[in-house]
């Protein structure tokens, strides 16, 4: 099962990927967790312990690794390199699990506008196509913005793509935009997931103002997200209301694409 989950900034896509990881996990099924964000924050979702933070590095800083899979150093332009490295041994190599949970960390790197070629840009799209084609039993990422990482070649490989939302017009906005995004590239299997919502009015917003998804579920408006946040503690422990709402979640997708 390979689940993307995207939307606008700051809508909860590493809340719902840190809730949906720890769930399967604790299920006994075997999840890799992989953070797409330049600003890698996952691990805090899923309450990763200090020893095992200073561990994880981000596979796009690795620059001594990318130099000798592409053949170039990190930050060369133009000149040669190769475009599909070597990277099935990474998941294992550098990812570091907690509770069940596998966390891989991609980092990010400054495209510096579409078309540009890089050996790090190389190396994460490479990386990325081997995960989609890898067989883990539950792959979670948690996107950046878009569904740019996704090429045209892998989208057979997506089950779901998730869209979170606020009650807002502007997340809402750009869920029609990544709705679009995806249309383009041939990704179906899209599912809306309202969060932060506090009463009926709010979800009835979300229903009503839908870019025509189906809604997979609602994560209520709670403080024990930031507060959880600020212990250190993973929100799946911390905030039994938003473990209650992402176990339905997960329960639907479980009959939907399993
Ligand atoms: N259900 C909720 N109730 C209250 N606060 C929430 C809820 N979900 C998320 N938050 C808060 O909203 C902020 C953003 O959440 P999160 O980091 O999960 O979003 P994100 O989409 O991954 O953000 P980014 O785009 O920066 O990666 C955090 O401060 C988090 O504590
Ligand atoms: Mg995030």
């Amino acid at each position: 099962m390979k689940i993307a989950i995207s939307g606008k900034g700051g809508v909860g896509k590493t809340t719902l990927t840190a809730l949906l990881a720890q769930l399967w996990a604790d299920a006994g099924r075997d999840v890799l967790a992989v953070d797409a964000d330049p600003a890698p924050c996952l691990a805090g979702a899923l309450g990763f312990p200090a020893g095992l933070l200073a561990r994880l590095r981000p596979i796009a800083e690795m620059d001594t690794l990318i130099e000798e899979r592409t053949g170039a150093k990190p930050g060369t332009v133009g000149g040669f390199f190769t475009i599909n490295p070597r990277v099935d041994d990474l998941p294992d190599r550098f990812s570091v699990a907690h509770r069940g949970v596998r966390l891989l960390e991609m980092g990010g790197v400054d495209m510096g506008g579409s078309g540009c070629i890089c050996p790090e840009s190389a190396m994460l799209k490479t990386l990325f196509t081997h995960l989609l084609f890898r067989q883990d039993e539950v792959l979670l990422l948690d996107m950046y913005a878009g569904v740019e990482h996704l090429g045209r070649a892998t989208v057979d490989f997506v089950d779901a793509l998730l869209i979170v939302v606020e009650p807002t017009r502007r997340s809402l906005g750009t869920a029609r935009q990544i709705k679009q995004l995806a249309a383009d590239i041939g990704l179906d299997h899209l599912w809306l997931v309202g969060n932060k919502v506090r009463n009926e009015d709010e979800a009835a917003f979300i229903r009503a103002e839908s870019p025509d998804l189906p809604l997979l579920g609602v994560l209520p408006a709670d403080m024990g997200v930031q507060e959880a946040d600020r212990l250190g503690l993973p929100v799946y422990d911390h905030v039994p209301s938003l473990r209650t709402a992402a176990r339905q979640m997960a329960t639907v997708l479980e009959k939907e694409i399993l």
